[in-house]
């Protein structure tokens, strides 16, 4: 109830009194306590990600607290899978944002080279076509966490260490060895340093496709100009167009 998060005689300031839609950044600190009241192993998480640590520790204004993701008044389930397909955007709000990220150095490709992959394609168009139906291919959460999210740098928990990066990958691939997520580009797009057979490959379709596609394409014309073309001379009696004598001429001279 109100109470339980505004308490009864000690009801706190939450917003910038110059600015109603802006939370202080006391009161956003705050908010994790509040639902730890309740949610404490959660918060026991949240507390040590790279989000809640932020938050707790520098009053980082920046990073999520629970009631971005979850929202305040109108919470919902979390586990449905509308909410399930709509995550990835909850995380680009900030992720994509150039001025929050340039701050951290953390790149903001992240939402495109997801949705590029086949995992994101496909989720991308169930969140369009059916935003109700259950989807087995990963979102952000499935491969970071979700309440105890970490740098991908962290010598423990990070995904940039091969071993839990595959063990993300074996809850759904139960197969998987050692080299598999090699088969994947990750949040990398494709360059000559990281990835040169992918980015060389792609090149080379990029101008062979338009090359082949194009001479093709001029192939046809000239061979259809030149064909109307000659019926249009042909009309005019054979062996007396142009075409008929520059070809009488070619002859001539070789002989
Ligand atoms: C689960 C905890 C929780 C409950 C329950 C809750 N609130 Fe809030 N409330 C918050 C948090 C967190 C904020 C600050 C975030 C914000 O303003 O978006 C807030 C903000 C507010 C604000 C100021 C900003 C705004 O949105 O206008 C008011 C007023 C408010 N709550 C009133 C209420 C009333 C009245 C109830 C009961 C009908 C209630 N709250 C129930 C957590 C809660
Ligand atoms: C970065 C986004 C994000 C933040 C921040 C976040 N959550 Fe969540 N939370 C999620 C997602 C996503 C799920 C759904 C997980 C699933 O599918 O099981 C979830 C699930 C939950 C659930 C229900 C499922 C469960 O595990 O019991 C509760 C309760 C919850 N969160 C509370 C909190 C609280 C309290 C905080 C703050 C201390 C918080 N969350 C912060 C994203 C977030
Ligand atoms: C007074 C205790 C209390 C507080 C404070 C509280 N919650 Fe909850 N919350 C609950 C209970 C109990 C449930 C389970 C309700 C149910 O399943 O019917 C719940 C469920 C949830 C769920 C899952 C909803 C679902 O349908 O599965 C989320 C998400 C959540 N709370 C987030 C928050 C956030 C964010 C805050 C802080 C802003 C918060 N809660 C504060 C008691 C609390
Ligand atoms: C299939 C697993 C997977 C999915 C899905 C995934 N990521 Fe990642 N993510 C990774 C891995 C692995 C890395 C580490 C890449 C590296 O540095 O080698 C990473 C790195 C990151 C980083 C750090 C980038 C940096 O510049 O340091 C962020 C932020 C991030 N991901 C956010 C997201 C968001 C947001 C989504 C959803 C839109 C997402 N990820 C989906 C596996 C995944
Ligand atoms: C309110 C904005 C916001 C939201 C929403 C948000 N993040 Fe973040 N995230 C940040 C900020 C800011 C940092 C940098 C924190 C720091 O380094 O102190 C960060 C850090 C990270 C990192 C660590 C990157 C590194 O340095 O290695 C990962 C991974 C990450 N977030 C994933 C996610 C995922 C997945 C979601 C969605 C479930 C999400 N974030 C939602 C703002 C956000
Ligand atoms: C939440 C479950 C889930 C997780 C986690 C997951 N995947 Fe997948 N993955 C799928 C599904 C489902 C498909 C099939 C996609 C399709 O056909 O649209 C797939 C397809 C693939 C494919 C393409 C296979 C093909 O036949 O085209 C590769 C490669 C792949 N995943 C690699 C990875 C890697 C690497 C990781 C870990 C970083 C990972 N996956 C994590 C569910 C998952």
């Amino acid at each position: 109830m109100c109470t339980d998060c505004h308490t009864a005689h000690a009801v706190q300031r939450v917003t910038n009194p110059n600015d109603r839609k802006q939370l202080t950044a006391e009161a956003r600190q705050r908010i994790p306590q509040t639902c730890a009241r309740c949610h404490n192993a959660i918060f026991e998480k949240y507390k040590k990600s790279v989000h809640g640590a932020a938050l707790l520790e520098n009053i980082n204004p920046d990073v999520p607290t629970c009631i971005d993701c979850h929202g305040v008044h109108n919470i919902g389930d979390p586990t449905t899978a509308a909410f399930r397909l709509k995550s990835p955007q909850i995380c680009a709000k900030c992720h994509t944002d150039p001025a929050r990220m340039s701050k951290y150095g953390i790149s903001t490709q992240v939402l495109t080279t997801y949705v590029a992959d086949f995992h994101g394609t496909t989720v991308t168009l169930f969140e369009k076509q059916t935003p109700d139906a259950q989807t087995n291919k990963p979102v952000c959460y499935d491969c970071h966490g979700i309440h105890d999210i970490s740098r991908v740098d962290d010598p423990q928990k990070g995904l940039e260490i091969k071993q839990n990066l595959l063990t993300r990958c074996q809850r759904c691939h139960p197969d998987a060895t050692s080299n598999f997520p090699d088969a994947w580009l990750s949040h990398y797009i494709p360059s000559p340093e990281k990835t040169p057979l992918v980015y060389y490959v792609n090149l080379f379709y990029q101008i062979f496709i338009p090359a082949l596609l194009g001479g093709m394409t001029v192939l046809v014309v000239l061979d259809a100009a030149r064909r109307i073309y000659e019926k249009a001379e042909g009309r005019k009696g054979k062996g007396e167009g142009r075409y008929a004598k520059m070809k009488d001429e070619a002859e001539s001279s070789k002989s």
